[in-house]
């Protein structure tokens, strides 16, 4: 019996099983051979059609979603807010109900709202992709993330990996957290007490406030962005006192006795999380970070397309 995805959605980690998980790893080392071929594109999704609804500002994940659906094939729609009826005053149920009586079968969305695909998976007749909600989950950039580790070292099982920052307004980290401790890896988070969930460690992580000692501790470090956009207070005095304390910069890098792996999910801000000689140096895999995003989104659109019967 062929493998099969436990879901018929992609809501959040949080949702699905490790055995999905490396379902979907397999299914990309397939996929990502496909598209370092000289012929690119596979039949597999050739009459499905996958909406692409972008509520909120995206450049990585909404391009490697489309690469990804050419790749296979699929008809393609894309809406964003700024363009269409949602700004006269439509709601979220009727814009996407409009979208699927168009013959939609799978939509793939990003919206501010914590929750909201959860409740469009609820009251819509798709398979609904959670491209990010709010400050909740990022599933598919959790996975990028662990394939890409999982590449650059083998596996993912019994690694250290430690994500800085902006844990409060992240979806990234939750996904995250789920993710590689679902693939059996330690995690840690660390930043300022103000960026940090109160009772985070109820999830099963460490919390470090001291840079330094996460570094030390760590095979990997996931650095995240300050998520301004999100932050209606001040959390810290400023943006240099937080690069001192919480970037990463090559000075920090040179002090531990070890090499560790860094990764950043993107946009990054440089200067402040991350300095350029790191998030560009032999250390750095961000940019296979966003190349694994193309095949690994591959194939969960690929595996939700086939729970379509
Ligand atoms: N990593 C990520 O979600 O980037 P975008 O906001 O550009 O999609």
């Amino acid at each position: 019996m062929s493998k099969q995805f436990s879901q018929s959605h992609l809501l959040g980690i949080k949702d699905i099983t490790r055995k999905d998980i490396e379902l979907v790893f397999e299914t990309a080392d397939n996929f990502k051979a496909i598209i370092n071929r000289p012929i690119k594109k596979v039949p597999s999704l050739r009459d499905v059609t996958i909406a692409n609804v972008f509520f909120e500002n995206s450049t990585r994940t909404r391009i490697s979603f489309e690469l990804a659906q050419k790749r296979l094939s699929a008809d393609i729609v894309n809406f964003s807010a700024s363009s269409s009826s949602v700004s006269k005053g439509e709601t979220l149920i009727d814009t996407v109900n409009n979208i699927l009586a168009m013959k939609v079968d799978m939509v793939v969305m990003r919206h501010p709202a914590p929750g909201a695909c959860m409740f469009l998976a609820k009251h819509v007749k798709a398979s609904i992709i959670n491209a990010g909600d709010g400050t909740h989950e990022h599933p598919t950039q959790a996975i990028l993330d662990a394939y890409s580790i999982r590449e650059k070292l083998k596996e993912v099982g019994g690694k250290k990996v430690v994500i800085v920052g902006d844990i409060t307004h992240s979806r990234v980290a939750l996904s995250n957290i789920y993710c590689l401790q679902k693939l059996g890896a330690e995690v840690m988070v660390c930043g300022p007490s103000t960026l940090i969930p109160k009772h985070i460690e109820t999830l099963g992580v460490k919390v470090e406030h001291d840079l330094m000692k996460a570094l030390q501790w760590c095979d990997v470090a996931n650095m995240l962005r300050i998520q301004m956009e999100r932050q209606d207070i001040k959390y810290f005095p400023s943006l240099r006192e937080y690069s001192m304390l919480f970037g990463l910069d090559k000075a920090k890098l040179d002090r531990l006795n070890k090499e560790i792996v860094i990764m950043h999910p993107g946009p990054i801000n440089r200067g402040v999380e991350i300095t350029s000689d790191v998030a560009d140096s032999k250390h750095s895999i961000i940019l296979d970070q966003v190349e694994n995003g193309v095949a690994t989104r591959m194939a969960v659109l690929y595996l939700l397309a086939g729970k379509q019967d």
